[in-house]
């Protein structure tokens, strides 16, 4: 099966997914991450790409979603996966399952529901670590040493559109598809709703309960 995480920049489909994926051994695919490794490697896709997520817009669904089905013809993503950042709008939504549709494989949705003046403090007090990925926040999750990876000992920075102009663009630019998104799964009664605020782990054990009552379990 295929569980849609959605939630707004911040909301913490990141966090959330890593901790589901190491849980249940689903594949954590995240479109944010596929970009930022073409951007690493210089590649044309990530020279693409690299201009709107600056600009805190959604990048075309025509590299988008050619993007995201290369990824999930891979092996590992063959049974079970948390999508993260994916769809964002309704035509990806449409391509998600239209690509399914006729192996039958189930899409169920879940919302991480976070207000907006708690998006903001999130991303801009977020680190990233640029090997492994794993995030970071100054208060609510610091590393165990100021500035350093605790998986991989790299060094941590901020993620470039994690600067507060660009923070603002992306909550401006991306709620509006967000909440197109998770009308069409509620309209086809395919959305649970998780309350996002919380401890981390908090929001993973209702986030892990709707996953397995969506069917998805370790
Ligand atoms: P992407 O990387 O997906 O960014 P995003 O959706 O804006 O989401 P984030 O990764 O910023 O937040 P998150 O929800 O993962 O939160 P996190 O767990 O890190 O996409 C980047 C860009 O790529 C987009 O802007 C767009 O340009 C492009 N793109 C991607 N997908 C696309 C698509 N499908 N179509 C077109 N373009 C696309 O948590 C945030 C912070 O909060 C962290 O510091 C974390 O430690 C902290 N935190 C998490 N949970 C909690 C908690 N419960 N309490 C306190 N702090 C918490
Ligand atoms: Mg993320
Ligand atoms: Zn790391």
């Amino acid at each position: 099966m295929i569980l849609v995480l959605l939630g707004a920049p911040g909301a913490g489909k990141g966090t959330q997914a890593e901790a589901l994926s190491a849980a249940t051994g689903a594949a954590h695919v995240a479109t944010g991450d596929l970009f930022r490794a073409e951007i690493a490697a210089g590649s044309p896709l990530g020279l693409a790409a690299q201009q709107f997520i600056n600009a805190g817009q959604l990048v075309p669904d025509e590299v988008t979603i050619n993007m995201i089905q290369a990824r999930l013809a891979k092996p590992d993503a063959a049974s079970r996966v948390i999508l993260d950042g994916f769809p964002r709008n309704p035509a990806q939504a449409a391509a998600l399952d239209a690509a399914y549709a006729a192996s039958g494989r189930e899409i169920s949705a879940v919302l991480l529901k976070v207000d907006r003046a708690i998006l903001e403090e999130r991303l801009t007090a977020r680190r990233v670590c640029p090997s492994c990925g794993r995030s970071y926040h100054l208060l609510s999750r610091p590393p165990q040493s100021a500035g350093v990876c605790d998986v991989c000992g790299s060094a941590l920075i901020t993620r470039s559109d994690d600067a507060p102009e660009t923070v603002a663009a992306r909550l401006a630019n991306q709620l509006a598809g967000l909440d197109s998104v998770v009308e069409l799964y509620r309209a086809s009664g395919r959305l649970t709703e998780v309350n996002g605020v919380g401890a981390i782990d908090e929001v993973q054990g209702r986030l892990a309960a709707a996953a397995a009552a969506a069917g998805l379990t370790a």
